[in-house]
């Protein structure tokens, strides 16, 4: 995973908990790494061991904690200058999830050894619709629900998100059921 992944990780421990517990995150994952290097690539595993090591630092759940920085993921992208990117995603959230790969097929030009992820949109209603995530990796699924509602957050939508199939068995993905609450409208 390219190192802007663990820097937005690390940027989200320190500010809400100040860098002394991000050095003892650190310390218990085993990672030396004081800085990550947006444009470098590291194992997964390295981000894995961060996240299971905040977890138990924070004392949190790591699906929690994995929620809470997909909704961090979308305003430090934005901070980070890739807000044309965000901002090209159309009118609406169901737009926006819809233009998900094209928006990575984009980052893969900044970022050319990008993995991303890949996503399909079904099922679209008044009442919500069905997003469908494919990736090589694991693990990463709860950090969908937070990304949903940040960008939900981006068009003024309020969304429920559940992890409504887990990928495994004859599963080949994942599928989230994305219910828009009153008042919110995705077209
Ligand atoms: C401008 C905004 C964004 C940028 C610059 C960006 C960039 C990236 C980068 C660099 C990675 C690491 C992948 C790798 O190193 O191989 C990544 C992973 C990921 N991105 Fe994005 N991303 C953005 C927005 C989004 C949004 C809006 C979503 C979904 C709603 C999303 C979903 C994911 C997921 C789930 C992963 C984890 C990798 C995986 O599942 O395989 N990203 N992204």
């Amino acid at each position: 995973m390219y190192g802007l992944v663990n820097r937005a990780l690390q940027q989200l421990v320190c500010t809400h908990c100040g860098d002394a517990t991000w050095d003892e995150v650190r310390a218990r994952a085993g990672v030396q790494e004081e800085v990550f290097m947006r444009m470098d690539s590291y194992p997964d595993e390295l981000t894995h061991r961060l996240v299971a090591a905040a977890a138990e630092v924070l004392q949190r759940p790591a699906e929690e904690l994995l929620k809470e920085f997909g909704r961090y993921w979308m305003k430090y992208t934005m901070v980070e200058g890739y807000g044309a990117l965000l901002s090209d995603l159309g009118p609406t959230l169901h737009s926006a999830l819809a233009a998900l790969d094209g928006m990575h097929a984009r980052v893969t030009l900044l970022y050319p050894a990008l993995k991303p992820p890949m996503f399909r949109v079904t099922g679209m209603t008044d009442k919500g619709m069905r997003l469908h995530y494919h990736s090589d990796r694991a693990g990463f699924a709860p950090m969908i629900i937070g990304l949903v509602e940040g960008l939900g957050e981006r068009y003024g939508v309020r969304v429920e998100v559940t992890h409504a199939v887990a990928k495994g068995g004859e599963h080949d993905h994942d599928r989230f059921d994305i219910r828009l609450l009153s008042g919110s409208t995705a077209t």
